[in-house]
């Protein structure tokens, strides 16, 4: 058995041998990536498993409810990227500062009068339209789950907003507006 203190980085990255893939794969089991690929991909398996088996029924109000699902889902995607574009412009010269983010002339913006994470609350709108478009629980238990899990960071961001700038806007909740 190898000694703790002879288990070099160096060697175990780039000149692997049999012993050596035991903790590469131990350390790679324990990373944020991994678990992230782990929650979305194994997601991602399970719902596209549901909805694709023979057995699926299709929702209650057919080409009506997916065509309406559709166009919100595209509607909160365009809201995603437009927030992002906003972001990404309050460092336009390079810092790495964080700026009270507000509305701009693009309508997909005007979020930002009444929430921090607009992109989260898009975000959940995208699932929330996916849920209606494909009418199926397991869809609907992941968007609970994200919903659960912006909100915690929605609320963190918030409130370090509300800590770092003394005008941030107070009518502004962190993901809801008026309500969460
Ligand atoms: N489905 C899910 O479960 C799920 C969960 C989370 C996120 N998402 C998706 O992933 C996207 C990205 O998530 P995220 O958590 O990385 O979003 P985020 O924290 O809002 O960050 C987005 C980008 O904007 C920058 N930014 C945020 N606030 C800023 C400010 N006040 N001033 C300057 N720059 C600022 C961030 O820089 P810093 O990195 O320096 O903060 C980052 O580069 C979301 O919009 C959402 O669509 C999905």
């Amino acid at each position: 058995m190898r000694k703790l203190s002879q288990w070099n980085p160096e060697r175990i990255l780039f000149r692997p041998n049999k012993t050596s893939f035991v903790p590469v794969i131990l350390i790679t089991f324990t990373l944020p990536p991994f678990q992230n690929c782990l929650y979305y991909w194994g997601f991602a398996a399970w719902l596209a498993y549901y909805i694709n088996h023979p057995l699926y029924t299709p929702p209650s109000y057919g080409k009506k409810q997916i065509n309406f699902a559709v166009i919100m889902f595209l509607l909160c995607e365009a809201g995603n990227f437009s927030i992002h574009v906003a972001l990404s412009d309050l460092r336009r010269d390079g810092s790495k500062t964080r700026k009270i983010p507000y509305p701009t002339k693009n309508p997909f913006t005007w979020l930002f009068f009444f929430v921090s994470c607009p992109n989260y609350t898009y975000e959940v709108g995208t699932w929330i339209s996916f849920t209606i478009m494909t009418q199926c629980v397991p869809v609907g238990l992941f968007t609970l789950l994200c919903f659960i899990q912006m909100t915690i960071w929605a609320k963190d961001k918030h409130y370090t907003y509300l800590r770092e700038f003394k005008d941030y806007p107070s009518v502004r909740m962190p993901i809801i507006p008026f309500l969460l």
